[in-house]
């Protein structure tokens, strides 16, 4: 019944636009992966070409064990999502979720009794008299996905279902749909451009950008390990803080220069950074939550910087700091702070990440 995916050297242009760059995944039987990156990435068309909407110009795609690129859509077995849910608006609810099994000439208490499971299963039994056009977006987006599951595909794509919704109604969605994916355990590859949903549903995040996966790796790796300045600046929110520096040598020690500050690595730090280091610059990466501030000098302080705006979060704050001319942002747990008023910022070496100024990969 279920498949694993597998795509290899996907290339896929329009004209001039290289969509899909040389695109490689395995995507394992059962698992929810998410393609993430921003728009025009190629998400939608990697997608589209499992489905069999678009042909790939050279690559294969795998379903299972085999290669199905010559394959017709209705002839994958894939069950596709879309934004907008493409509900028959002439049809009630209950027609709406057999029709995809009365086109295959299901017998009708076969039918009958997979819809009544469906609803069952997506809480929708009360609507199955209704028409679309009578119901909720949230109700709207569970009907369509009622008609993706109810074929029992061996794959599910999705691409971007949850986005017509609300904000509140959208994480509630998200938490249903990871539910359900994980009791019937079908492979999905699901498309959003919102990393927050993406490290929430996901067992596996391949971020893209210009038609290249990124980085492809579990949520936790994604957010702590970010390969290159691309990932580590699209996750998170706010995003990675990206500090340029120059560096320089003292005895067995690196400087990062950023100008307005410098900071000492350690030894051990300094030794894989020279040898990896293929230019004489860096970014120095760190997330907001990592940034420590302090009212008074403590062992931690690196520098001195101005509040230039706090926005309260509830629990937290998020605290725009001045450096020079730039921003940066932290996030702290709430204290008296005031506009202007000088504080010192720091961090502990194992919560910084150094990129190449050339290459932008993962130093250290
Ligand atoms: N049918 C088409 N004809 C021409 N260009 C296309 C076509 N479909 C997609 N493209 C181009 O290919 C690139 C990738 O598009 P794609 O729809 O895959 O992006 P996406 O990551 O899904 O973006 P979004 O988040 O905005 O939906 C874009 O530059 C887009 O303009
Ligand atoms: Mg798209």
């Amino acid at each position: 019944m279920m498949a694993s995916v597998r795509l290899k050297e996907l290339y896929k242009r329009f004209d001039k636009v290289v969509a899909i760059d040389g695109v490689s995944l395995d995507i394992p039987d059962g698992d929810f992966v998410v393609l993430l990156g921003p728009s025009g990435c190629g998400k939608t068309t990697t997608l589209r070409c499992i489905a069999g909407l678009e042909s790939p110009d050279s690559g294969e795609i795998w379903i299972g064990d085999s290669i199905v690129n010559d394959l017709p859509p209705k002839d994958r077995d894939v069950a596709m999502v879309f934004q907008n849910y493409a509900l028959y608006p002439h049809m009630k609810v209950y027609d709406n979720l057999a029709f995809p099994l009365k086109m295959r000439k299901v017998e009708k208490n076969e039918i009958d009794r997979r819809v009544k499971d469906v609803a069952d299963l997506l809480g929708i039994s009360h609507l199955l008299d209704r028409k679309p056009r009578q119901l909720s977006g949230g109700e709207q987006q569970r009907v369509a996905l009622g008609r993706a599951i109810i074929r029992r595909p061996r794959v599910f794509l999705m691409d971007e279902p949850l986005s017509n919704l609300d904000a509140k109604l959208r994480l509630f969605m998200r938490a249903e749909l990871k539910r359900l994916q994980r009791e019937l355990k079908t492979t999905t590859v699901y498309v959003t451009h919102d990393q927050a949903e993406a490290l929430a549903m996901a067992d596996k995040i391949a971020v893209m950008n210009k038609g290249k996966v990124q980085q492809y790796d579990d949520p936790n790796a994604i957010y702590n390990n970010p390969a290159n300045v691309f990932v580590a600046t699209f996750i998170g929110s706010p995003p990675m803080n990206m500090i340029r520096a120059a560096i320089r040598q003292e005895g067995s020690n690196v400087v990062l220069d950023a100008g307005s500050f410098s900071y000492t690595l350690s030894p051990e730090y300094s030794e894989v950074l020279l040898r990896n280091l293929q230019s004489s610059e860096v970014f120095l990466g760190v997330r907001p939550e990592r940034l420590i501030l302090t009212v008074e000098k403590v062992p931690s302080s690196v520098f001195l910087s101005e509040v230039y705006v706090v926005e309260h979060q509830g629990a937290n704050m998020v605290v725009d700091l001045k450096i020079d001319s730039e921003i940066i942002k932290a996030i702290a747990p709430p204290l008296p702070l005031n506009i202007g008023q000088r504080v010192w910022v720091g961090f502990d070496e194992e919560n910084i990440h150094i990129y190449d100024g050339k290459t932008e990969k993962l130093i250290v």
